[in-house]
C-alpha cells in the first residue's frame, strides 16, 4: 500500500510541474526565463508569507493553513484566484495584489518543496476513528489520495491544521468560501459540525 502510494505521489508530482508551467504560461505571454534579480525579490516575498504561514511553511497561528508540502499546482491555483479577487482573503489582499505570474509560480514552488509537519494541536484518537469511517464513506481519498497528500488542484490534508480544516469545510458546506470548487461542496453538503471535526482530526493524523 505504502509503496503503491509512493508511486502515485511521485507520478502526480511530475504532472503537477507540467500543468503548473502550462497554467502560468496561459495566464500571460511572459513565460520565458525568470528575470535577472528575481531571487532577492522572492526572498522578500517569502518573508511576508511566513509571518502568517510559519517560517518553515508550517503554520503555528490558529486558523491559518500550513503551506508546506502542498501540491505546487494547488498553491499556484489558489494564489491566482486570490490575486484575481476570486478567492477573497482579507488579510492577504495587500500581499497578493501586485504579484506577477512568475512570482506566483516561484512562491508555489518554494512552499511545495518544504516538508509538512503536524501542528501542536491535540489529535483525539476517538475522533480519528470516527473520521476515518466517514472519510471512507465519503471517499475523500478518491480526490485527495489515500495518503491525503493531495494532487494537482486538490490540497494536502495530512498534517494540515485541524482548526483551519474545520473552518474550511464549514465554508464549503455553507457556501461562504469565495471561489470555492463545487466538487468539494458537493461531498460534505450534508455533514454536521461534529462530523467535520472528526474528519479534520482524522486528516491531520495522517
Ligand atoms: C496576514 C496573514 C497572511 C499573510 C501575510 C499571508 N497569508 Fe496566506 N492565508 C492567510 C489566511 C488567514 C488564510 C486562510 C484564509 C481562509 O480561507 O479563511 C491564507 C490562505 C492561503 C492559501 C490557501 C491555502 C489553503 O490551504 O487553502 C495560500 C496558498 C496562501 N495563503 C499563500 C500565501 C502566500 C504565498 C503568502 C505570501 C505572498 C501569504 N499567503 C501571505 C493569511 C496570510
Ligand atoms: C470530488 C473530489 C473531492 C472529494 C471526494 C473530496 N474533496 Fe476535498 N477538495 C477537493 C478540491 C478540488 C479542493 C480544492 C477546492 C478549491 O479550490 O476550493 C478540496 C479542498 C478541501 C479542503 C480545503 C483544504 C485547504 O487547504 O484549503 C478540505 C479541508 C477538504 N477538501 C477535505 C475533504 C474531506 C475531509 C473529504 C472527504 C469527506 C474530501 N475533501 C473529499 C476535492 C475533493
Amino acid at each position: 500500500m505504502i509503496g503503491s502510494n509512493g508511486v502515485h505521489v511521485r507520478s502526480g508530482r511530475a504532472s503537477v510541474v507540467r500543468s503548473a508551467t502550462f497554467l502560468a504560461c496561459a495566464f500571460s505571454m511572459a513565460c520565458g526565463a525568470p528575470a535577472a534579480g528575481q531571487q532577492p525579490d522572492l526572498a522578500k516575498r517569502i518573508e511576508q508569507c511566513v509571518a502568517c504561514h510559519g517560517a518553515d511553511g508550517n503554520s503555528r497561528l490558529e486558523r491559518v493553513p500550513s503551506l508546506a508540502g502542498q501540491p505546487e499546482f494547488f498553491i499556484l491555483n489558489q494564489l491566482f484566484l486570490m490575486r484575481e479577487g476570486v478567492r477573497k482573503i482579507e488579510p492577504m489582499a495587500d500581499v497578493v495584489k501586485d504579484l506577477k505570474d512568475e512570482d506566483l509560480q516561484a512562491l508555489a514552488g518554494h512552499f511545495a518543496k518544504l516538508p509538512p509537519k503536524a501542528s501542536e494541536e491535540k489529535v483525539d484518537p476517538d475522533l480519528v476513528k470516527k473520521g476515518a469511517a466517514l472519510a471512507q464513506r465519503l471517499r475523500c481519498a478518491s480526490c485527495h489520495l489515500p495518503t491525503l497528500a493531495g494532487q494537482e488542484q486538490m490540497p494536502r490534508l495530512a498534517k494540515q491544521r485541524i482548526d483551519y480544516m474545520v473552518l474550511a469545510m464549514q465554508a464549503y458546506r455553507d457556501n461562504t468560501r469565495s471561489g470555492a470548487d463545487t466538487a468539494m461542496t458537493a461531498v460534505i453538503v450534508g455533514a454536521n459540525d461534529d462530523e467535520l471535526t472528526a474528519l479534520a482530526h482524522y486528516a491531520a493524523s495522517r
